[in-house]
């Protein structure tokens, strides 16, 4: 398998500047000899252009939590694409659960995100997940279908290459209820394989498809192993600064 783990903090609404700056400086130190993953941190908007400078020239990139999909216009309180790429950031988390459930978010939007942030050459983290209720009523696989056609429409096979897609159950999101490994692997497993179908063999190898959903140094090993699982997307776990580090150092391919 060739794709390189990636490890991807959400810090959600924690963190003010300060403590960003803080935060970027002690990991860079802790994770600099560490190859063989991909690090990503996602403070909130205000902290973005600090974390990038205090990550520049480091092994850590830096994403946002959310965009915009117009470039600049009457849009009060968005930032679009364009803005957070010339921030520093590289990644742009899309379509959250929180997002979709509490901000209104829907395949649609997703899409319009998607696509614009490919074009302001960011790499989209793409969210997609079920809640319990659709999993308790034999939906998952439904639902992970629209999310990824909807949501992916019109995006070419080489982007999808790109692309991050972040396999988040809504059920297992802030809830200490991890999905078990074998439930993870087979989710992934049935994300890639309509990635194959829909955009080709090898844009479903290149794409990196992580899992989400109380991610902890105790449960990333057997997550990580699976060979679907190409990394996660950490919340409550990476606001601590060794917890974050000990799952990066755990995701190494050569990692015990
Ligand atoms: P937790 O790791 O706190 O469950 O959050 C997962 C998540 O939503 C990451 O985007």
């Amino acid at each position: 398998m060739s794709r390189i783990p990636l490890i991807a903090g959400n810090w959600k609404m924690f963190k003010t500047v300060d403590e960003t700056v803080k935060y970027v400086k002690e990991l860079r130190g802790l994770v600099k000899d560490i190859q063989g993953v991909e690090i990503v941190l996602a403070p909130p908007f205000t902290a973005l252009h600090p974390a990038a400078e205090a990550a520049r020239n480091s092994n850590v990139a830096v994403a946002a939590q959310d965009m915009f999909w117009e470039r600049e216009g009457a849009f009060t309180g968005e930032i679009s694409a364009h803005m957070i790429r010339e921030a520093g950031a590289e990644f742009v988390i899309i379509g959250h659960s929180e997002r979709r459930t509490l901000f209104g978010e829907t395949n649609t939007t997703v899409n319009r995100k998607v696509l614009a942030a490919f074009a302001a050459g960011l790499v989209p983290i793409a969210c997609i997940g079920e809640t319990l209720d659709q999993r308790e009523r034999g939906e998952t696989f439904d639902v992970l279908d629209r999310q990824v056609q909807q949501g992916l429409d019109g995006v070419s096979a080489e982007r999808i290459g790109q692309l991050v897609i972040a396999y988040e159950p809504v059920w297992a999101i802030g809830t200490g209820r991890t999905a078990t490994s074998d439930q993870a692997q087979e989710a992934h497993a049935h994300i890639r394989s309509r990635l194959r179908q829909w955009f080709g063999p090898e844009a479903a190898e290149a794409c990196h498809v992580i899992y989400g959903g109380s991610v902890k140094p105790d449960n990333i090993r057997d997550l990580i192993v699976q060979p679907d699982v190409d990394g996660a997307l950490v919340g409550g776990a990476s606001l601590d600064i060794r917890g974050f580090a000990e799952i990066v150092t755990k995701s190494r391919a050569s990692a015990a």
